[in-house]
């Protein structure tokens, strides 16, 4: 039902001092100012049924909005911190997050929609109009700026000294193209460079502080022991790109210490080669606690079980930190059996 529709006797008093009056062209203003259009009544404003509907609208958004901070606060005391739940799309995630979430996001949505839904249909329709003054300056401020500019124009000697302003307008014109250059840095895309790291099937172990090949009787149990590929040379230009994906932590355990399967299938003589980079944020982890077999990153504290897949046992790393798997040579030299199964580092976007 609009406005058209109803008859003349029940429509409010037009609001006369709304509407801006139409204006004429002329030669001072070759503009006309076209008013405004006629004013169109809400039909809350005309029938009073409707206009109770939207109250009982409003009132609904902010009975929900009351409920649902219950709903939060319910939540919050009831479900377990460590319950999981499968929600689609998005797969599994905590079901005390997905409830506070939900709660909360329904209680501020309802508040903002009762509030926009009370703004739109029952709070005051009256249109006001606020007269638009010249914005050109007065006629005096006028000739006075441009007899500045003249004057300055005329100090500057630009007129005259045309070798200058020519240099200078091209000198004006390039020095933007210094950072439309700086553009380039932002490619190229890393592509799958980030997947794959130097480490290959027969590729020896290094450790990182002596630069010699380890063999597994160098690695006592209870040490901590840094290695890098065979074959990259802290001179090599990319040392610093490959060993932040290389790096590799070795440990010797007991093997009957080795809860995970995997790992003892990938270690050699309870050798387990693991990746340095934390799978939070990247930092190098370098704390080792030979009594429970974790290390500790330094950064924000996320702990790793060597012994159980090097899984997560407390802070913010996303993931457990992937495993090389190790084997030796002929010579009696560690050597991989191939290239981590997986990213190392921290979650990317792209991981997949
Ligand atoms: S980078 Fe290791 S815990 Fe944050």
């Amino acid at each position: 039902m609009s406005s058209q529709d109803i008859p003349e006797e029940n429509l409010p008093a037009e609001q006369d001092h709304a509407r801006g009056a139409v204006g004429v062209a002329d030669e001072v203003n070759p503009f006309a100012d076209p008013g405004l259009p006629p004013h169109e009544h809400r039909i809350q404003d005309i029938d009073e049924r409707a206009a109770k509907r939207s109250e009982r609208a409003v009132a609904l958004l902010f009975t929900v909005s009351m409920l649902a901070t219950v709903g939060f606060i319910v939540s919050y005391v009831a479900i377990p911190h460590d319950k999981s739940i499968f929600v689609f799309p998005i797969g599994h995630l905590s079901a005390l997050n997905f409830a506070l979430g939900l709660t909360l996001g329904a209680a501020l949505f309802c508040i903002g929609a009762g509030a926009v839904h009370w703004a739109r249909t029952l709070m005051s329709d009256v249109e006001v109009a606020d007269e638009r003054h010249p914005i050109e300056a007065a006629p005096d401020v006028r000739a006075k700026v441009h007899a500045d500019f003249r004057q300055g124009a005329a100090e500057s000697v630009l007129g005259r000294r045309k070798l200058i302003r020519n240099t200078m307008f091209g000198a004006l014109a390039l020095v933007p193209l210094s950072g439309v250059m700086l553009l380039r840095d932002l490619g190229p895309l890393p592509g799958t460079s980030l997947r794959h790291t130097m480490w290959a099937k027969g590729k020896r172990l290094v450790n990182t502080n002596t630069n010699l090949p380890l063999r597994p009787e160098d690695v006592a149990v209870g040490s901590l022991t840094f290695a890098k590929p065979d074959g990259l040379e802290e001179t090599s230009e990319d040392f610093q790109t490959e060993i932040a994906k290389a790096a590799l932590m070795i440990v010797r355990l007991q093997p009957g210490n080795i809860k995970d399967k995997r790992e003892l299938d990938w270690s050699h003589e309870g050798i387990v080669a693991f990746s340095k980079i934390c799978t939070h944020v990247g930092c190098p982890i370098s704390l080792y606690e030979q009594q429970t077999h974790h290390v500790l990153c330094p950064c924000h504290q996320s702990t790793f079980d060597l012994s159980d897949g090097a899984r997560v046992i407390f802070g913010p790393a996303g993931h457990a930190l992937p495993q090389l798997r190790i084997g030796v040579d002929s010579e009696g030299y560690l050597q991989a059996l191939g290239d981590f199964e997986e990213p190392v580092g921290p979650a990317f976007w792209e991981r997949g």
